[in-house]
């Protein structure tokens, strides 16, 4: 599967329902998100801690109101291309995405803030919409997956991972999740053909480039994070 990592972030603003659209118009099977929760407690779809780096404000996700978020324009970096897009609340987009055929990866941002409750306000918006079985959670923090199983184990739950992981396959089932999102650059035949072998989803992000993807491919990976979900699409075609 291919999913719109960030929505089509190589060539819209990551995180905007542009970005999403765009995803589902080019044929992405999925796309993934990164939630955060605001001031007020709402779950809002961002990358970063603060707004800094995608947005023309600043500041922390947390200091700010619903309110003083929704302000914000997400496309403030693409110089008026796409015009004023709001960060999405993960409602709006999980309202967009349930009659698409589209799957989600929810990652949770936690690792730096132990935002309270948002496994619980996550896990809450996907049954609202009936997505249960079309979402993939996510997060760098294994801690908060491990909560994520216990609270929803009808959801898939991942972890990510940017260095290898020391003996994975006794770690992922001590953890109870069902996949792994290691950064491609730590995936190997062989440990991706091991992982197939004992029933662990592997999908390493974020793979943007022609031969690291067509590597991927090869490898029988069950999806790949991609910026530039249309490419991938015509790669992954010419690829035996
Ligand atoms: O979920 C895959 C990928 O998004 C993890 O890294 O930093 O792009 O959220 P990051
Ligand atoms: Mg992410």
């Amino acid at each position: 599967m291919i999913f719109a990592h960030r929505g089509a972030a190589g060539t819209h603003p990551e995180n905007t329902m542009v970005a999403f659209i765009e995803a589902a118009n080019v044929g992405a099977d999925g796309i993934e998100l990164d939630v955060q929760l605001t001031k007020d407690g709402e779950v809002v779809v961002i990358h970063d801690e603060t707004v800094d780096r995608t947005t023309d404000g600043s500041g922390w996700v947390k200091d700010m109101t619903y309110r003083e978020l929704r302000a914000l324009n997400a496309a403030a970096t693409w110089r008026g291309r796409y015009g004023h897009c709001p960060i999405p609340h993960l409602e709006e987009v999980l309202a967009w995405l349930a009659p698409t055929p589209l799957a989600v990866n929810i990652e949770l941002k936690n690792s730096l803030i132990a935002y309270e409750k948002l496994e619980q306000k996550t896990i809450a918006l996907v049954r609202r919409y009936g997505l249960e079985k079309r979402t993939i959670l996510s997060s760098f923090n294994h801690n908060s997956m491990r909560l994520c199983r216990e609270l929803a184990p009808d959801m898939e739950t991942a972890l990510l991972s940017i260095d290898p992981l020391h003996d994975p396959w006794t770690y992922v089932r001590v953890m109870k999740a069902d996949g792994l999102h290691p950064h491609y650059r730590t995936v190997t035949a062989k440990w991706a053909a091991e992982a197939r072998q004992r029933g662990v989803a592997v999908r390493p992000f974020t793979v943007n480039k022609r031969n690291a993807m067509k590597t991927m491919f090869s490898y029988g990976v069950d999806a790949i994070f991609t910026d530039y979900p249309q490419q991938a699409k015509q790669w992954k075609e010419e690829t035996p």
